[in-house]
């Protein structure tokens, strides 16, 4: 095993994931709570690194419903919190979702995931084009919260277990890589 392939515990995971997210806007707390059990938390393959991105996800959630207004602070970790999502997005079904799509045994899961990024797009795009100053915005905000956290615990408890099943251990840790490869040249895309 590499260094790079080590399992790292479950905690410290979770808060180098919390810390990605703070660089932003280090004055406001990330407070993500406890999340919902996954035996993926700390993984060395690609289940591991989705959880990783869907925990600093959370933390840029919490983070923006600390904003207020039409702040630099809200502008800033929204923005980025969008080109997070959907790259994060685009590669899970570029490298995860496809595959999981072609087994007919996991059609249902893949179908399932990638339909609720569709609805996810929906709800950023609204929120995009709403007036971040009104108060309106935070409850659009508070939609796409649900939706979202709602849609990573579905992957974490649901699709990532099924498709495991079908997956080798080789598979795994080569969709890890096709992941990151993917996601840098998306998020590059999106800058
Ligand atoms: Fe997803
Ligand atoms: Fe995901």
């Amino acid at each position: 095993m590499t260094s790079s392939t080590m399992p790292i515990n479950e905690s410290d995971a979770k808060s180098s994931a919390i810390a990605r997210a703070k660089r932003l806007a280090p004055d406001l707390a990330a407070r993500i709570g406890s999340t919902p059990a996954t035996k993926f938390r700390g993984n060395p393959d690609i289940f591991g690194r989705l959880v990783a991105d869907h925990d600093e996800h959370r933390a840029l959630i919490a983070m923006i419903e600390q904003t207020s207004g039409d702040s630099p602070d809200r502008r800033r970790l929204f923005d980025e919190m969008v080109k997070e999502m959907q790259a994060h997005a685009a590669a899970e079904e570029q490298a995860l979702w496809s595959v999981v799509l072609r087994n007919p045994d996991t059609t249902e899961h893949g179908r399932h995931a990638v339909a609720e990024h569709k609805q996810i797009d929906d709800l950023i795009e609204e929120l995009q084009e709403a007036d971040m100053a009104s108060p309106g915005w935070l409850r659009r905000f508070a939609a796409l919260k649900d939706k979202y956290l709602h849609h990573i615990r579905e992957e974490e408890q649901e699709q990532f277990v099924a498709a495991e099943q079908h997956l080798s251990e080789a598979d795994l840790t080569h969709l890890r890589a096709v992941f990151n490869r993917r996601k840098q040249a998306e998020k590059a895309m999106a800058a």
